[in-house]
C-alpha cells in the first residue's frame, strides 16, 4: 500500500473501533437506519438503559434544528453552513429548508470530521439532494482555516451575504482545554452581519446519575463528552443578541401547536392527549438551544 492508503486505511481503522457520536445519534433517531454499525447501537443501547429519555431529547434537538431553520428563513437568509452536521438522513437542513420554503433555493453545506459520516453523506446527498445547492465537506471544527477554505470551495456560500451557522449538539464535544473559542471566534468574524447563529448543548447536571453515567460512557467514544453550566455555553455566541425567547430548553424555542411528526419517529415521542413527552420537567429535554443574531 502506498502512505496515501496507508494513511487512509489507519484512519478508517480508526473510525470503525469506536463508537462515534454522529452514528449513535443517527441510530437514535432512526433504529432503521441502515447507515450505523454494530458498535453503534451497542453503546447507544447501553446509554438508553441509564438515560431512556436520551432518544426522544435527540428528536427534539431534531426538531429544533427544524424551527431554527424556519427562522432563519422568515429573516431571509437562505444560506446554511452545518457544522458536525452528522449524516443528512432524517430532517436534516437542506430537507427543512425545502420544505417550508422550496421557492427559496436554499443552498446548505453540510461538515463533519468523521470519515464515515461524511462517506454515507455524500452518498445520501448523492440520492435526496441538489448536487448544485446541498454539499458536504470533510473537515475538522478546529482547522478553520481549511474548513472554511473547503466551504468556500464549494461555491455553495456567499460569505458576503448572511448565512445561518449551526453548531448543534456538538460544543458538549469540545473541552475547553482544546480552545474552541479560537475557532468559533473566526467563524462569527467571518460571516457577515445579519447572520445567524444556532447552538444546542447538553448542560451540566451533577444531581442527575443516568446523564453522568452516559457522560462518563461517551470517553470510550471517538467523542468524550465535556457538559458545561449554561453560562460558560453563552460564550459561544459572542455577544450576540440572542432571539426571543433566549436560551432555554429545545422544545421551548418557539414551539408551534403542530409538532413537526417526522415518519421514522416513534409515536411517543410526540405529545400524548396534548401534553409533551417530557410532562412538566423540561430538563427532560436534556438540550439547551439559542439562536443569535449577527449585529
Ligand atoms: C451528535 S451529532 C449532532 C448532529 C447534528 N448537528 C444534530 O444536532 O442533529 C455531533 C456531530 O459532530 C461531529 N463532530 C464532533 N467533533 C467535530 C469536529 N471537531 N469537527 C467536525 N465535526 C465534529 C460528530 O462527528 C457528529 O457527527
Amino acid at each position: 500500500m502506498t502512505g496515501e492508503a496507508t494513511d487512509w486505511a489507519d484512519s478508517l481503522k480508526k473510525h470503525l473501533d469506536r463508537a462515534s457520536s454522529a452514528r449513535i445519534y443517527d441510530y437514535l433517531l432512526n433504529p432503521e437506519s441502515p447507515n450505523n454499525y454494530a458498535i453503534d447501537r451497542a453503546f447507544a443501547q447501553a446509554q438508553l438503559d441509564a438515560l431512556p429519555d436520551m432518544q426522544k431529547a435527540m428528536r427534539e434537538n431534531r426538531r429544533f434544528i427544524g424551527r431554527a431553520v424556519e427562522a432563519a428563513l422568515e429573516h431571509g437568509i437562505t444560506q446554511f453552513i452545518d457544522i458536525g452536521a452528522g449524516l443528512p438522513s432524517q430532517g436534516q437542513t437542506h430537507e427543512v429548508a425545502d420544505r417550508v420554503a422550496p421557492e427559496a433555493g436554499a443552498r446548505v453545506v453540510y461538515i463533519d470530521n468523521e470519515l464515515i459520516a461524511h462517506a454515507h453523506s455524500e452518498i445520501l446527498l448523492g440520492r435526496n439532494a441538489d448536487p448544485n445547492r446541498h454539499k458536504a465537506v470533510l473537515a475538522d471544527f478546529y482547522n478553520h482555516g481549511d474548513l472554511w477554505r473547503k466551504v468556500l470551495a464549494t461555491e455553495v456560500i456567499d460569505p458576503t451575504q448572511p448565512s445561518c451557522l449551526l453548531m448543534t449538539a456538538i460544543v458538549h464535544f469540545m473541552p475547553p482545554e482544546d480552545r474552541p473559542d479560537v475557532p468559533m471566534g473566526v467563524y462569527r468574524d467571518r460571516l457577515a452581519p445579519g447572520s445567524m447563529l444556532v447552538l444546542t448543548h447538553v448542560p451540566d447536571d451533577p444531581t442527575d446519575e443516568g446523564l453522568q453515567a452516559v457522560a462518563r460512557a461517551y470517553s470510550n467514544t471517538a467523542n468524550p463528552a465535556y457538559l458545561r453550566t449554561d453560562e460558560e455555553f453563552a460564550e459561544f455566541f459572542g455577544g450576540w443578541p440572542l432571539l426571543e425567547p433566549g436560551l432555554v430548553w429545545t422544545g421551548e424555542w418557539r414551539p408551534k401547536t403542530e409538532r413537526s411528526q417526522e415518519p421514522w419517529w416513534d409515536e411517543d415521542t410526540d405529545s400524548t392527549d396534548g401534553q409533551p413527552w417530557w410532562e412538566g420537567s423540561p430538563s427532560r429535554m436534556l438540550y439547551r438551544a439559542g439562536v443569535a443574531l449577527k449585529p
